[in-house]
This record gives structure tokens, sequence and C-alpha cells, in this order.
């Protein structure tokens, strides 16, 4: 299968690229190359002859004509995202444009091929979410895919409006989407302005460690590389028209989170130990979402999917990963706006 793929040189696209290149399928790697992009995440991969890359905004209709016209995939995993809540309150115009502008001419680019080539059967369009969408839990609950949306940050809100858009073109164009919505990804090659790689780069520096508020909210944590490979079960096996929640069913609060990366930390490198005694909690972000969670039955049933690690070994391997690829993090920390506090213009 040839699958084009946007967002490829983020995070999780470029796990997705890995992995689908592992298991035989071409792809077209669609990425404009933001501040968040790294190819190097994707360096493993990109001398195969299964690989191609296209730098290009999804928001460029024309130029994502001419990648369809070149390039015919058979499907689409949409990817390609702002994806940083704080900076989505600092500057939500970025999100607005990718997330809803590009979300909806990838639709339209997608719909002009299909039709063009007489709607052809297998053809699929995978849009992938967030949980974020479905709002804030209290302490009891999880997200199921018939939960109302209630999005709470503009940048929760733009990915709400491409969910909305994607759908919409599932019913009234009939075009074949599916969609599926995960919880907090972390693991290998996270871009180091995310919580994790945050804990882990600056527990390794001594510096202070920032835990937003008091530390109690809850997420839902899931290893990048098992949500990779249930976004190519998914595009393979899911219902057309039909949405998934995707879950690591590992719920823990941030505070804990970090504590468990000081650990490990303690065990792999003790310099510095107890890297704990560095957490310092500074003030929240606005509009904080209190708790995520994730009702996996779907994907369990329907799927027959189930993550393959707990959060502890999926944390262990993330920070044996960077304790062995400094080169790859130190090269991303001299990027705009990383290791800043943002997010508190509200
Ligand atoms: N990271 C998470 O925990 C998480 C959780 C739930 C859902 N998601 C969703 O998964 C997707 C991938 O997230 P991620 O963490 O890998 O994001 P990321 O920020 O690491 O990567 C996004 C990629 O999209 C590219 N991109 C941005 N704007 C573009 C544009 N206009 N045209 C083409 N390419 C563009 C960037 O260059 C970058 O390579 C996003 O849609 C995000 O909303 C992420």
């Amino acid at each position: 299968m040839k699958i084009l793929i946007t967002g490829g040189a983020g995070f999780i696209g470029s796990a997705v690229v890995r992995q689908a290149i592992e298991r035989g399928h071409s792809v077209v790697n669609v990425d404009v190359l933001t501040y968040a992009a790294c190819l190097d995440n994707v360096a493993s991969v990109s001398d195969s002859p299964l690989y191609a890359f296209e730098q290009v905004d999804i928001c460029d209709m024309p130029a994502l004509a001419d990648v369809f016209a070149k390039h015919q995939p058979d499907a689409v995993m949409h990817l390609a995202a702002e994806s940083h809540v704080d900076r989505s309150i600092d500057g939500p115009g970025a999100f607005i444009q990718t997330n809803v502008t590009g979300t909806y001419t990838l639709l339209e680019a997608a719909r002009a091929y299909w039709q063009g080539r007489e709607r052809f059967a297998g053809f699929r369009f995978h849009h992938i979410s967030t949980d974020e969408v479905f709002g804030s839990l209290g302490p009891e609950g999880q997200f199921t895919e018939d939960t109302p949306y209630d999005p709470r940050s503009p940048y929760s809100a733009s990915k709400a409006a491409s969910d909305h858009l994607v759908r919409a073109w599932g019913e009234t164009y009939g075009l074949p989407i599916v969609l599926t919505n995960c919880s907090n990804n972390y693991g290998p090659f996270h871009f180091p302005e995310k919580l994790v790689p945050v804990v882990i780069l600056r527990a390794l520096a001594g510096e202070p460690i920032p835990v937003y508020g008091k530390g109690d909210n809850i997420r839902d944590w899931l290893y990048v590389e098992d949500h990779a490979d249930a976004l190519l079960k998914v595009m393979a096996d899911g219902k057309i028209g039909r949405s998934y929640n995707i879950g690591g069913e590992n719920e823990v609060t941030n505070l804990d989170l970090v504590k468990m990366i000081c650990a490990i930390l303690d065990d792999r490198h003790p310099q510095g130990a107890p890297h704990a005694q560095l957490i310092t909690f500074v003030t929240d972000r606005p509009g904080h979402d209190m708790r995520y969670a994730i009702d996996p039955t779907r994907m369990n049933t329907e799927m027959g999917w189930k993550p393959s690690v707990t959060v502890e070994e999926g944390l262990a391997k993330t920070v044996d990963w960077y304790l062995e690829n400094e080169d790859w993090w130190r090269a991303l920390q001299n990027r705009e706006g990383v290791g800043q506090r943002l997010g508190t213009k509200a």
C-alpha cells in the first residue's frame, strides 16, 4: 500500500513513517518542516526505495494536488498539526491555519483525487486527533467515542474543528474516512518542549524541573510506538466513518509521572540523584484540563489491540533513548521558544 503521511517529520508521524516502511508500505511524507519537525526522525528509513519526501504546506492546494497526482497514494494518514497547547495560548492563529484550514485543504485535495479516479475502492482518509477534544473529566469516568465534544484550549478547539470537517466530508461527499483520538504520547524523538523530554533534560542538566500547579492533573500515557502500531491497524481494518479512541491504559498524575522519570534517572544516571529534589511547582497553565482518561473497549474488542508496555516500561525505554541520543536533542534545544515558559499570556 502507498500511504501519504502528513506531519511525518514530527514526533508521532515519524514513528508511523518508520513502522509503515518496516512493514513494507510505500510512504510519501508530506511535511512543511515547522520548528517542531526534524528529518533525523526518519533517517533510519529515508534511503529506502519505499520512502519519498515532499516539503509542502497542507494549506497549499495546488502543491497538494501535485503531490496526489505524482504519487497516487492508496490512503492518507493525516498527522500534520500545530500540537503544543502552551503555544496555542500565546498564538492561536497558526493552530487555526494549519489544524482547521490545512485539514480542510487536505480533505479537498484528497476528495478531488479520489473522485477523479472513480472514487476507487479501498481509499482511506485517516485523521489523527486527540482525546483533548472531549474536554476535562472529574475523578470518575472515561472518554468513549460517543462522549460529546467540549474542547477548552485553542489547540483542542482547532483539533475538534478538524474532526468535524473530516466527519462532514465523510457524510456529505462519501469520502471514506476514519478517525482516531489518542491520549498523551511519549517516547523516542519527542520534541524537547513537551513534558516528558523537559523533565529528562532538566534533570540531566541539574536544573529546576517545572511542574504546573500542584501536579495533580491526570493524563493517560501512550507509548508512541504502540500508538503507531494502533494507527496502522485502524488504517487497515477500521470501519469507514467510525472513530476509535486509543489509550495507553496508564493513568498517572503529572507529579507521579515526573517522580517516575526521576527514579529511572537515579538508576541510569546517578550523578545528581535524587533528581526529584529538582521538582519545582510553577504557575498553572490557564484553563488546564484536570483529567483525561480513555475507555479502550472499542480498540480492544473491534481491533483486537492493546498497548504493549506499561508506563514504567515505556518511560525506562524513553529515558535510555534520551541518554543515548544527546546529539539529536541538543540540536533542537536551540529552536525558537524551546526551554522557555510559554502559554502564560492568557
Ligand atoms: N503528541 C501527542 O501526545 C498527541 C496526542 C494526541 C494527538 N496528537 C495529534 O497527533 C498528530 C501528531 O502530533 P505530534 O506530537 O507528532 O506533532 P508534532 O508537533 O511533533 O509534529 C507535527 C508535524 O507537522 C508538521 N506540520 C505542521 N504544520 C504543517 C503544515 N501546515 N503543513 C505540513 N506540515 C505541517 C510539522 O512540521 C511537524 O513535522 C497531531 O495531529 C496531534 O494533534 C498528538
